[in-house]
């Protein structure tokens, strides 16, 4: 069985070229959330917020049902825009503010996505495990959002 950083470099290569044939920024980020949810286990809900002034919006996801906007500095999501970091939750129950869209949820990490410096948005995902996610995720899924930026830049400055 392959191994978790193995199964995460084949992840990022693939994703990395099914986003060289996507040509608009919501088809890169509902490919990008669908190949995720096929190939990171243990998720209940994987996708987008997009920044927009002080507000993040639910761009697509794989998942229940969402919560549409998110202040920044509110939630996990908004706490990882405003620090401009990665937030790893190992219990959501115990992060303060932390805004439950599926009450299944008990893990959760949230990574921010740059294009040029300035925050795009950000990739949520969501686990029914608790401490689902590690720092050997955190690295890999880093990896993911710049793969995710450099396509979605390519697009938007056309
Ligand atoms: N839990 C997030 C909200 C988004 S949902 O998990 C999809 C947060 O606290 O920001």
């Amino acid at each position: 069985m392959a191994s978790k950083k193995n199964k995460y470099l084949m992840m990022n290569e693939d994703l990395d070229n099914l986003l060289e044939v996507d040509h608009f920024e919501i088809s890169i980020l509902a490919n990008a959330s669908a190949l995720m949810k096929q190939r990171i286990n243990d998720l209940n809900w994987v996708g987008f917020y997009i920044l927009k002034d002080d507000n993040l919006y639910l761009g697509p996801f794989q998942g229940k049902v969402a919560c549409n906007v998110i202040r920044v500095g509110y939630g996990v999501c908004g706490k990882s825009v405003e620090t401009r970091q990665t937030i790893l939750v190992e219990n959501v129950h115990e992060f303060p503010g932390h805004i439950a869209c599926d009450e299944d949820t008990n893990s959760e990490i949230v990574i921010p996505i740059f294009i040029d410096d300035e925050i795009y948005g950000v990739l949520d995902l969501d686990s029914k495990k608790f401490k689902r996610f590690s720092k050997i995720d955190q690295r890999f899924l880093e990896q993911t959002a710049v793969i995710i930026s450099k396509h979605l830049k390519r697009e938007l400055k056309k």
